[in-house]
């Protein structure tokens, strides 16, 4: 496998690439040409990327979580790579609304690549990620060791949770984040209690989900095998006791927020 002097792998830039967002890999193009780049520099192909210098190889890898931003077009191109307003990911933040001084919980984080963005573009929040997948919580630990670009002034929290919990019992959280998660828990009822218990009184819990859509009278179906409809989300969450404050659809994404009732 082709290595450079970091010792961060090309195929690891590629998983990196492609784990940092799939909505916005597969609505943007600009993500699959950096992938094929990519796998094609790994092949020893000439690429792209071939017209760098093992200098600026180094310094691209380096900053690769945020490079791999900017070349979805999730982030501008230009210093301070503010947040591209059209794409899906500047819509999440905007209704995340975090503030400095918040506690956050990134719940089934995946590899962590919102929770990164969040320790990169906020200064003051103590980021709480947790991941079912302990391999997952792996990548997310070396990324935050990695990563240059995280404002130093957070703090970051890691851990393993099992499918009855998250593990942040009693924190007093001020938002609990589920992005493409909840459908995923196999003990849906238990795993809201076990958020509520995580929530200070006037937390959020915050759930992203891709959902089946119709659009123009044309039906768009959620990419995930596993999504569940809107009504039955919204009613599991009725019942396991809170109230929901806000609702957004943006492309496939219904994005809602929670308080405790
Ligand atoms: C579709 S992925 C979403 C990952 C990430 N949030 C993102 O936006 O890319 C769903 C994640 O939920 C995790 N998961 C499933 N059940 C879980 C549980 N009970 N507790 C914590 N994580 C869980 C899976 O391991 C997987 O990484």
């Amino acid at each position: 496998m082709a290595s450079d002097s970091t010792g961060f792998s090309v195929l690891d830039a590629v998983k990196l690439v492609e784990d940092f967002s799939f909505e916005n890999f597969y609505y943007n193009s600009q993500g699959k040409d950096v992938l094929k780049e990519l796998e094609k520099r790994e092949q020893g192909e000439s690429s792209f990327f071939d017209m760098y210098s093992d200098i600026e190889m180094k310094i691209i890898m380096d900053n690769l979580d945020l490079f791999s931003m900017v070349l979805l077009g999730v982030l501008k191109r230009e210093h301070p790579y503010q947040i591209w307003p059209k794409s899906l990911i500047f819509k999440e933040i905007q209704f995340l609304d975090i503030h400095g001084g918040q506690k956050v919980a990134d719940v089934g984080a995946g590899s962590g690549a919102l929770s990164i963005l969040l320790g990169v573009i906020y200064e003051d929040i103590e980021l709480c990620v947790n991941e079912i997948d302990a391999s997952k919580i792996g990548v997310v630990n070396e990324k935050i060791k990695r990563t240059q670009s995280l404002n130093a002034t957070n703090v970051f929290t890691t851990k393993i949770g099992n499918k009855f919990s998250c593990g942040f019992e009693g924190l007093d959280l001020d938002k609990i984040i589920l992005r493409y998660t909840f459908h995923h828990f196999s003990e849906k009822k238990k795993m809201l209690e076990s958020l509520k218990k995580s929530l200070a009184p006037t937390g959020e819990l915050i759930l992203i989900e891709d959902v089946d859509k119709h659009s123009n009278q044309v039906f768009i179906k959620a990419s995930c095998p596993q999504a569940m409809k809107k009504r039955n989300i919204k009613k599991k969450l009725r019942k396991a006791g809170f109230e929901l404050v806000e609702e957004y659809d943006y492309l496939n994404n219904s994005f809602f927020k929670y308080k405790i009732r």
